[in-house]
């Protein structure tokens, strides 16, 4: 586990944008990538779309979803319409390239589908799929992905993708399981904000109540990257 610290959030993105700017730099053919929703990719998005778009060699780069709110893909609460509204209309990526989850359709009829689509288009790491990187977030709760703590049975799901609900809102998910995530090779927890600074040091301690200490990918490599506020006093 790689725990990178900046002084700002914006700091903390741009390290992260030039960081997986190396990681497709280093990878031959395509690099795929699942990212996940809420507001601080938006920051990290913008960044990679402003200052850095000509640097990627957007062909090679396909976009997963770690997860998705059950709503259209055109509703304030869509991960994707947050990733199309901060990158995905700001850089020259083929919509080819673009796998998001239909919020829009039945759960768990988009759950199947999308791990079919995965298992076809992501290369296998042993009996997974494997991403090239994956971008989570983590909740005050110390839920990732769509994966709460009142249904941390998604960390072993032999599934890779997953009907989810909210536990407070009710609000319909569909999630990556805890196995694919962990088959990731480069696995990247990107938090800021003082109110991420208790629980990240819970999930730092690997305090099984919360869902982010499960992640620990295999094979794969484990960052944290942070700013200040969010990074737990050592
Ligand atoms: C989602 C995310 C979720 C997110 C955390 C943190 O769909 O909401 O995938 O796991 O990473 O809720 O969200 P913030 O970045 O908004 O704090």
């Amino acid at each position: 586990m790689i725990k990178k610290v900046f002084d700002s959030a914006d700091s903390a993105a741009d390290a992260l944008a030039r960081f997986i700017i190396n990681e497709i730099s280093f990878t031959s053919g395509y690099f795929n990538m699942a990212l996940s929703g809420g507001s601080t990719p938006a920051r990290l998005f913008r960044v990679l779309a402003e200052n850095y778009e000509t640097e990627i060699d957007w062909k090679r780069v396909r976009l997963f979803w770690v997860d998705e709110r059950c709503v259209p893909p055109d509703h304030k609460e869509s991960n994707f319409r947050m990733t199309k509204e901060t990158l995905l209309e700001k850089v020259n990526i083929q919509k080819a390239n673009i796998f998001r989850i239909k919020g829009e359709d039945d759960p768990a009829g988009e759950a199947k589908r999308y791990e079919e689509l995965i298992r076809s288009q992501v290369p296998f790491l042993g009996n997974l799929p494997s991403f090239d990187l994956v971008l989570l977030g983590m909740g005050e709760d110390g839920h990732t992905a769509s994966i709460f703590p009142d249904q941390i049975r998604l960390m072993r799901s032999e599934k890779i993708c997953h009907g989810a609900l909210h536990p407070q809102s009710g609000q319909k998910r569909i999630t990556l399981t805890g196995p694919v995530i962990n088959n990731g090779k480069t696995v990247v927890f990107f938090l800021t904000g003082i109110g991420k600074r208790e629980m990240l040091k819970n999930v730092l301690q690997r305090d099984n109540r919360f869902p982010a200490s499960y992640i620990n990918p295999a094979g794969g490599n484990l960052y944290f990257f942070l700013d200040t506020e969010a990074n737990p006093e050592d």
